[in-house]
């Protein structure tokens, strides 16, 4: 499939939205796959396999709308608490995303990172994650993150271990450690911070998702289950991000962010 050319200003407007007040990066929670599937009598694998249509979808609309970032929550560090066979064809429906989007994330251009504990990954995945990163390199489309076996707390914890060993060892002192020592030893040291944060399913819950990183994030929470979503759901999205007022505490109001992007 051609990379599908990016959206022109009139485009943009014709879809209601503005380059100047377009979200830079957004993080999505991909939830609802489940439920999708049992209102439809289908086993939950079925949702999780529709899921894919909308990550392509999304993924796709994300390129074209000009974003900087998208933040894929595929698979938390909680989630290996479900049933064995509803983890073995999620990480089946992974390793296959990982073969067949290989081609489609280099005809789009686009950058490739993987944020979590790739090291506990079944090593078949941990081979495709490498390939894609590889096949990846060098782009300088939209960048595509995903989080594979990710959760805050556990980024956090390792982050202030790097941290103590650094001071333990005299490289560097308690007194010098701010928040970019702490965003720089993150996984997703580098990126900038998510502007908009979108849930999908209704829950009204973070689930352990980029903790530090969304402290200034706008929510967007909707009903629709990740299998509906499609570029119209993000648009509408997007829209309401246009209408917000961001202060990051402040009384003006402001495009800028706090300063805790990459140290
Ligand atoms: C999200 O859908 C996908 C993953 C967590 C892997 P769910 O599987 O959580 O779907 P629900 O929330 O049970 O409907
Ligand atoms: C969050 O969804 C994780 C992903 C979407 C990968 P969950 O379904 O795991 O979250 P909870 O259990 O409802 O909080
Ligand atoms: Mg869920």
């Amino acid at each position: 499939m051609a990379r599908e050319p990016a959206y022109t200003d009139k485009q943009l407007a014709e879809l209601g939205l503005s380059r100047e007040r377009l979200a830079q990066h957004i993080a999505i929670i991909m939830d609802g796959n489940g439920r999708w599937a049992q209102h439809r009598g289908l086993p939950r694998i079925e949702g999780h396999r529709r899921g894919v249509h909308s990550v392509r979808a999304v993924v796709e609309e994300c390129s074209r709308l000009g974003l900087q970032q998208l933040t894929l929550y595929c698979f938390s560090s909680e989630n290996w608490k479900r049933p064995k066979l509803e983890l073995s064809l999620l990480m089946k429906l992974l390793r296959h995303y990982l073969v067949e989007e290989r081609r489609l994330i280099c005809e789009q251009g686009l950058q490739f990172r993987v944020i979590g504990k790739t090291e506990e990954l079944d090593p078949a995945i941990q081979r495709e994650i490498k390939l894609t990163e590889d096949a990846a390199r060098g782009n300088d489309g939209m960048m595509l993150c995903l989080a594979v076996n990710y959760g805050a707390r556990m980024e956090i914890t390792e982050a202030v271990q790097q941290i103590a060993r650094k001071v333990q060892q005299g490289s560097l002192s308690a007194d010098a450690i701010t928040e970019k020592t702490v965003v720089s030893h993150l996984m997703t040291s580098g990126m900038s911070d998510p502007d908009l944060l979108i849930r999908t399913a209704g829950e009204m819950r973070l689930s352990n998702y980029l903790l530090w990183q969304i402290s200034y994030s706008e929510l967007w929470i909707t009903d629709c289950c990740w299998p509906d979503f499609r570029g119209s759901n993000l648009h509408t999205a997007l829209k309401e991000f246009a209408a917000r007022d961001r202060r990051f505490g402040g009384l003006q109001k402001t495009t800028e962010g706090p300063s805790s992007a990459s140290a």
